[in-house]
């Protein structure tokens, strides 16, 4: 089945490509500016912990269930979820996985932008040197001013749109392939700068390790448990199609297991440095960890602002976040591309421009979250567009696509197909199997059904 797409599409060069592909994708603002911001809010180690469980028990398997449907289906994955579905004389509803998919890339995608948008803004404020000396406050204000302006967001927003759309629509072998190779070790080697620098100059840094990793479970809400295994979900890139639609680009001979364990592990060592890295800055400068979605913005700039170098640091910095950003938005609404373009014959160009047209637009929502729509009347359930967007897609919308993954490659698909698949011994099989058909399904589900229960009581 689909070989001929795969020729005609071409598959990664090696095992490696597939791993910086994904890597790209589970890499991203994800790590660097939502992890630290919501441990900060939700105070620290026992959520850290919490997250650290998820990723292991829930995250890597359901990652691995991902790759399988997508490399046996060899398509986009609302095609894949259909073929998959006949194949194994399941329903043809299944295909619905595919487009909740589709519908969650476009809404995170669509916020996303407007946060990467934020990443480039920065990028120039610190190149011109505006920012060079600042105290914590002053570069708060900054911050502030910044997305208290409508027009300036909308301009920043735009242009990472138009620089997602110009990377998908030259295809991802050179768009793609290409920039990670540079862009990961180099995100890599900078943020062991600024993990130095928080060390040597902050002597703050036991104060935010132990932050990170001293596990207060009095802290421990089921709301925080949720946001866990949410996050989980969404720096792996998991439950809406983009690991799907680049397990499709796969070669057969490469052992999924391992390749998925390794992205996995090196997503997880970043959003850790990124933590260690910030935390103590964050201390120093006297800020509130919990300061929310400014976190990033307003602790590294103040770093950057009083280091040696850091004019041309803080720039770098600021290039790396967006173009990891970057990496990962185009899986964020590639899922949608190869669709249209498998389904209508329809051209990359054309796909591509109206997919992020769309986006676009919905990504407004977003910019005026944080002004002209701050105020009450325009939020439901005391959230902003913004948060609302953010606190469906990835508490709901991506547990819920990944718990019906799960299922479909644990109790769907047929033993020997999937067991070929991911080509393991035995005693590996088994216990993936276990975490996809059952300890996963179930921690998602007790999940839900907790916060369900106290969204209610
Ligand atoms: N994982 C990325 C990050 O952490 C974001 C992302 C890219 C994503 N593709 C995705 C999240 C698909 C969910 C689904 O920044």
């Amino acid at each position: 089945m689909g070989d001929q797409k795969t020729a005609a599409l071409g598959t990664w060069a090696n095992r490696w490509t597939f791993i910086l592909a994904a890597a790209g994708s589970a890499i991203g603002l994800g790590n660097i500016w939502k992890f630290p911001f919501i441990t900060g809010e939700y105070g620290g180690g026992a959520f850290v912990l919490v997250y650290l469980v998820c990723i292991a028990l829930v995250g890597i398997p359901i990652m691995m269930a991902e790759t399988v449907l997508g490399r046996h289906g060899r398509h986009s994955p609302i095609v894949t979820m259909r073929e998959l579905a006949r194949e194994s004389d399941a329903g043809r509803g299944w295909s619905l996985v595919g487009w909740m998919g589709v519908l969650a890339g476009f809404l995170i995608l669509s916020f996303y932008s407007v946060i990467a948008g934020w990443a480039l803004a920065f990028t120039w404020d610190m190149g011109a040197g505006v920012l060079m000396g600042l105290t914590g406050e002053q570069v708060g204000a900054h911050f502030d001013a910044l997305i208290a302006d409508p027009v300036r967001l909308t301009f920043w927003h735009t242009l990472f749109m138009v620089l997602t759309a110009l990377v998908i629509a030259r295809g991802i072998h050179k768009g793609l392939e290409n920039s990670v190779r540079v862009i990961m070790p180099l995100l890599f080697v900078l943020l062991i700068v600024l993990l130095g620098y928080s060390i040597v100059e902050t002597d703050q840094f036991g104060r935010g390790f132990s932050f990170l990793f001293s596990f207060d479970f009095s802290k421990l809400t089921w709301e925080a448990v949720l946001a866990a295994m949410g996050h989980a979900f969404f720096t792996l890139s998991l439950g809406m199609g983009a690991i799907m639609a680049y397990g499709a680009y796969m070669p057969k001979s490469a052992s999924i297991g391992s390749t998925v364990i390794t992205v996995a592990v090196l997503d997880t060592i970043v959003a850790l440095v990124a933590g260690l890295a910030i935390f103590p800055i964050v201390f120093a400068n006297g800020m509130e960890p919990g300061a929310g979605p400014g976190l990033l913005f307003v602790s590294l700039p103040t770093a950057f602002g009083h280091m040696p170098g850091g004019q041309v640091f803080g720039v770098l910095f600021f290039v790396l976040v967006s173009l990891a950003a970057l990496s990962s938005s185009i899986s964020l609404i590639e899922p949608a591309v190869a669709w249209a373009t498998e389904r209508f014959s329809m051209s990359r160009l054309v796909a591509t421009s109206l997919f992020s047209a769309l986006v676009w637009l919905i990504g407004m929502g977003t910019v005026f979250s944080f002004n002209l729509w701050s105020g009450e009347e325009y939020q439901w359930f005391g959230m902003t567009v913004f948060e609302l967007l953010d606190f469906v897609t990835a508490n709901i919308m991506l547990p819920l696509g990944g718990l019906l993954i799960a299922i479909f490659a644990g109790w769907i698909m047929k033993r020997s197909v999937v067991y070929k698949e991911l080509n393991l011994s035995l005693v590996r099989f088994n216990l993936w199997r276990a975490l996809c058909r059952v300890i996963a399904p179930v921690c998602v589900f007790v999940i839900f059904v907790a916060n369900l229960y106290k969204a209610i009581a």
